[in-house]
Parts: C-alpha cells; structure tokens; sequence
C-alpha cells in the first residue's frame, strides 16, 4: 500500500504518519505538505532515516505536482490545512484557498487519475457549530461559525459531491478537539503548559465556560486508520472519546499538574461568534468499524504536560510567535 499524507509536518499529520510506520509494516507513505505555519519539520525528524517513508514539500494547491504524486499512490488521507480559528477571524482568504480549494484540489487529482485511489478527508467538529443540547450525529447539517469551519464545512462538501457525481471512494472523518504531543503552543493546551512552565499569564478566552470535547491525538490516528481501512464511501464518521470539559476546567487541570497557581489565569474577550459547545456522538465509528479511544483522558493529559515539559526545544523556537498574543484574532490582514 503506498499512501500519501499531506500535511504530515504539522500536529495530527506527523503522529499519523508515524502511527502508520509503527503499526503497517507493508505501507509506504509520502509525506506532502508545504512547510506553512503549522508545520514543524522537528515533528518528523526521527522518521527520515526510514525507507518506507519519503518527504515533499510542496502545497496541496498545486495542481501538477497533486497529479504527479496521486498517481504513485494506492490512497490518500488529506490533513493538509489552516488550522487556526483566530487566524482565520484575520486572514479568512488563506482558509478558503488551503481547505477548500487545497481539497478540492486533491479530489479532482484522484478524479483525473485514478478513481480506484481512497482517500480520507480528514475534518472536523466544528463544522456542526455550537452544540446547544445533546451531540451532533453525523445526520446533522453542517452549521459553521468562523471562516475556518466554513471552509472546512465547504471542504466536506465537495467532498460528498465528488462521491456522488464521480464515485470517488472517499469517507470523512470529524473530530473533536486534538492535543498530546508535537502540537506547536497557538492551541489552549500547548499555550497553557508553556506560558505556565515560564510563569506566565494563562489567556483564557471569555468567562472560561465555554466547552470542547477532548481527543488525545494517538486515539484520532487510530481512527483515521480504522476509516482509511473499512469506512465505507460517501459516508461520515464522527470521532469523540466523550471528554467534554470547560477550557477553565482543562486550564486549572494543568496548573495543577505542574504545581503552578491558579492566579496565573487571565481572562480575556472572546472571539467574536465564539462556539459554546463541541459535542459529537461516535457510536457510528465505534459500532461499524470497532473503534474506541485506547487512552484515558487523564493518563493523556498527564503523558501530554511531560512530553512539554521534556521537550522544549520541540516548542521553543515557536513560543515566542505564538504565545504571547492573548487574542490573535485582532491582527487583521489587509488583501
Ligand atoms: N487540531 C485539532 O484539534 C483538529 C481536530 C479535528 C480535525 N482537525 C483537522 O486535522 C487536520 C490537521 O490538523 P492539525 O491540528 O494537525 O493542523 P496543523 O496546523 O498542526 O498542521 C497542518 C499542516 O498542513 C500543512 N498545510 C497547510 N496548508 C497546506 C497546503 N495547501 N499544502 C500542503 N500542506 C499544507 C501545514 O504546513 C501544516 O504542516 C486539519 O485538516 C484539521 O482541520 C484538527
């Protein structure tokens, strides 16, 4: 099986590429991704030496190059994209170009070339939007709130389009909130344990009540696995482990873990059209392909803290440009 990955530089992309050499001897993977802002070539270093695995930079929007590389492959798992909701309140132009037209992208790539390619479009939970009771299905219409989920959202569409039209073997996955390791310190987690570890201010957005349902990274490859194998075409598949907590309650969980005091926390305004809840039902994933989360919500946290505090060079080069602003998405940028 030879496998293409894009964006295998950033956070989910490198743990998946290297759950795949870990636990599927007889595949090969190409990593694909641009080297963009949430990229960090450190996250892959200990895989360049494997003969299996083989590294291009190179963007997801780049028709020829998209045409050239499926059609090496057998399969495709697209994690290429902006990621950062603040930064898509200030630059929803590189949303729109990245995630949906990037998608776009590769599926009509695997149109062109091979329609025997599978693939897996890997998206995300807040492409339901706010969660006012219960959690979303995979029946539930999409209902973005930020230039990222829209463009995310837009992703999945063409996405089911190019099932039905072309039959393009293709499945969604939709997950909650990541964290473990190799995240880079713009996300609440990494911020937190960071800006902590230097006795920083800890920003949390609005009066902290505002909830997400929590995955550790390892658990969402795992499942993207178990989707690339035996989900079937044109069909989603939520993924949540049921962690749902408050930020404030995720932020006092760490302080705690690393001894820190409480009067670090700072609240600050919110984003504008803030979510104010995350919540997903798996049951479709965990009954038709026989996932479930492997790792308890605190044996990952606690694995998560360590694995920052035993590896700040991972992080350091990055703090700076990211963990200082406590509300990024006021930087607006001009086109
Ligand atoms: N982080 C989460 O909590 C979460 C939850 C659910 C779904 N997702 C989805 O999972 C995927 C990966 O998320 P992440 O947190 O690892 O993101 P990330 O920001 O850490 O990494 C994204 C990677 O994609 C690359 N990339 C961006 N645009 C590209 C392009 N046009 N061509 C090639 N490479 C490009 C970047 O260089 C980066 O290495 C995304 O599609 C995201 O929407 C993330």
């Amino acid at each position: 099986m030879k496998l293409l990955i894009t964006g295998g530089l950033g956070f989910i992309g490198s743990n998946f590429c290297r759950h795949i050499l870990t636990k599927y001897p007889d595949y090969e993977i190409i990593n694909l991704d641009k080297m963009g802002i949430g990229s960090n070539p450190a996250s892959v270093q200990d895989l360049e030496d494997n003969s299996r695995y083989r590294f291009i930079k190179g963007d997801i929007c780049n028709i020829p190059l998209l045409h050239k590389t499926i059609s090496q492959v057998d399969a495709v798992v697209n994690f290429a994209a902006e990621t950062h909701v603040d930064r898509s309140i200030s630059d929803p132009y590189t949303f729109v170009q990245n995630n949906t037209i990037g998608t776009y992208t590769v599926l009509d790539a695997v149109r062109k070339h091979n329609l025997h390619v599978r693939m897996v479009q890997v998206s995300t939970d807040e492409v339901y939007g706010t969660a006012v009771e219960g959690s979303f299905t995979e029946r539930d219409p999409p209902n973005p709130s930020n230039p990222y989920s829209a463009s995310k959202a837009s992703a999945d569409m063409f996405a089911l389009a190019y099932h039905k039209t072309y039959k393009l073997n293709v499945s969604i996955t939709r997950c909650t909130n990541n964290f473990g390791a190799h995240q880079l310190p713009e996300k609440l987690i990494p911020k937190t344990i960071i800006r902590a570890l230097k006795n920083l201010s800890i920003p949390v957005y609005g009066t902290g009540t505002n909830i997400r349902d929590w995955m550790y990274v390892q658990d969402h490859c795992a499942a993207v696995a178990a989707v690339l194998e035996k989900g079937e075409a044109g069909e989603i598949y939520n993924v949540s482990a049921d962690n749902e907590a408050t930020n404030i309650e995720i932020v006092k969980r760490i302080l705690a873990l690393l001894g820190k005091p409480e009067d670090l926390i700072t609240f600050v305004e919110d984003r504008p059209g803030p979510d104010i809840r995350y919540s997903l039902d798996s049951s479709k994933l965990r009954f038709q392909l026989g996932w479930k989360p492997e790792v308890s919500f605190e044996d990952a946290l606690e694995a998560t803290v360590k694995w920052y505090v035993e590896n700040e060079k991972f992080w350091a080069p990055y703090a700076t440009r990211d963990i200082l602003s406590p509300a990024p998405w006021k930087t607006s940028v001009a086109r």
